[in-house]
């Protein structure tokens, strides 16, 4: 079953007048409580489809407590984590357990179903044993009404013309970053621009009370280097090319491979340097949604459960089409992923910092602002020049975290983040970004895997 979805840097399908797929908008608080999972007869491998089978063999009660602590009814405890607003995972009694929340679409009318689930999966924690399921909430609660915005689709079908004037206000308000024109950038649509960057539904939601930094994770974040930056370690580099995902939605898919491709360049000193497929996941991934979107959370779970391979066993072609990977090629597989800070909503600048240090670059999604697509070099910062400009809404956009530091001159402190736009945009396909103040959501959803290096 592969869902529509609109997630983190999406791809829309454009229907005239109505933007084609929309997505679930759930919250913890939602998801907080009692469920009751469904689940079909187990026995079954990775192959399963559960968009066939019957959810009925048997039922498994879960309590989903602050801040992650699943129950179970005999008293033992798991893990839980939100993924954005879009679905769980529950990890209990050596079962994993992931479903996206239940939602329909009428036109712009989308209705959460944030107390019921879509078919999911659940597997041992070792994936041999598979099934699928349902999850409804014990209580209910009630059903929430978004509207889509309406854009004007005329207008996203003509070219992208720069507007100088907006780059030149952007150079006169502040000297902390340039903004240029890219000519590249004019051989686009406003449409194929803006599915470079994001869509219009995937904002990501701000969270109005971060979570405190415990005291020890702080302290041990204030005694990391002043700055670090991987693709500089006393002269070595363990991050891999910048690469160019074109107009396919595919950000979270080139952040996630980005992150295993510098990691296992880490684990083996550089004498391993894969470059894995990202088309891979746009093609066979029933955890996202092809060139529509998808997120790097889930993109770790899909490499744990089903493996990367090479991206020379299945290249790039920045579009959706048939899983067909052939069958002797080798696979790389996660160990783990999770979110930084634990878990979704848990995420900090000091607990990005001791991840990077510790074990390498990791996803992170933030939110582009037009300004942004102008940015040439320096410490970006939301200036808001040039919002509102339709269509580029506010979208969200994953990319790689390589990096931190802070300027000589004037102290500010910044991240290091390699961008999927190719060499010619930014600092040679990479950007700085304030650090510190979740510049544009910057430090609330990052996302952390570890892959296993071949023998
Ligand atoms: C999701 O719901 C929140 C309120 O809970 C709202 O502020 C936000 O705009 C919604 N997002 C989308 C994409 O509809
Ligand atoms: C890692 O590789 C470099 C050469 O690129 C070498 O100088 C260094 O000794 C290696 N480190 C270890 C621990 O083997």
């Amino acid at each position: 079953m592969r869902l529509s979805g609109v997630l983190v840097c999406v791809l829309f399908i454009w229907v005239e007048g109505s933007w084609a797929d929309t997505p679930a908008n759930c919250t913890y608080e939602d998801l907080q409580g009692t469920w009751v999972f469904q689940v079909s007869k187990g026995g079954h491998d990775k192959t399963i489809d559960c968009s066939t089978q019957a959810t009925d063999a048997s039922t498994v009660t879960v309590t989903l407590q602050t801040l992650s602590v699943a129950t179970d009814e005999l008293g033992n405890t798991g893990f839980f984590t939100l993924i954005y607003n879009q679905g769980f995972e529950v990890v209990i009694n050596g079962y994993k357990w992931f479903a996206f929340f239940k939602y329909t679409q009428d036109g712009e009318k989308v209705t959460s179903y944030c107390d019921q689930t879509l078919t999911g999966w659940v597997h041992d924690v070792l994936g041999n044993n598979w099934a699928c399921f349902v999850g409804k909430r014990a209580t209910p609660v009630a059903p929430r009404t978004d509207y889509k915005p309406v854009y004007n689709s005329r207008l996203l079908q003509t070219t992208y013309k720069h507007n100088l004037d907006i780059i030149d206000s952007i150079n006169s308000v502040q000297s902390s970053w340039k903004a240029v024109p890219y000519p590249e950038h004019e051989k686009y649509t406003m449409q194929e621009l803006h599915q470079r960057a994001g869509g219009p539904g995937s904002r990501i939601p701000r969270r109005v009370r971060p979570m405190p930094v415990k005291a020890e994770v702080a302290k041990m974040a204030a005694a990391l280097p002043e700055r670090w930056d991987w693709r500089n370690m006393d002269g070595v580099n363990f991050v891999s090319p910048v690469r160019n995902q074109a107009s396919c939605g595919s950000c979270y898919s080139f952040a996630s491979m980005g992150m295993l491709e510098a990691r296992v360049r880490i684990l083996t000193n550089n004498t391993e340097a894969p470059v894995l497929s990202p088309q891979q996941v746009v093609s066979c991934s029933e955890y996202s949604q092809g060139c529509d979107g998808g997120f790097p959370y889930l993109i770790g779970k899909y490499i744990q459960d089903f493996g990367i391979v090479d991206e020379s066993c299945f290249p790039y072609i920045a579009k959706d089409s048939p899983c067909g990977i052939p069958k002797n090629c080798g696979r790389i597989y996660a160990a783990e992923y999770n979110y930084v800070g634990g878990f979704y909503g848990g995420c900090s600048e000091s607990a990005m910092m001791l991840e990077l240090v510790k074990n390498g670059p990791m996803a992170v999604a933030f939110e582009v602002y037009p300004d942004f697509m102008h940015y040439k070099e320096g410490i970006y910062h939301h200036t808001g020049l040039g919002d509102p400009f339709n269509p580029f809404e506010l979208t969200n956009h994953a990319v790689l975290l390589v990096g931190y530091g802070r300027c000589h001159m004037t102290g500010q402190k910044y991240w290091i983040v390699k961008n999927s736009w190719g060499t010619t945009w930014g600092e040679d396909g990479y950007f700085r970004i304030r650090r510190g103040s979740d510049e544009c959501a910057i430090e609330s959803i990052a996302v952390a895997a570890k892959p296993i290096p071949k023998l």
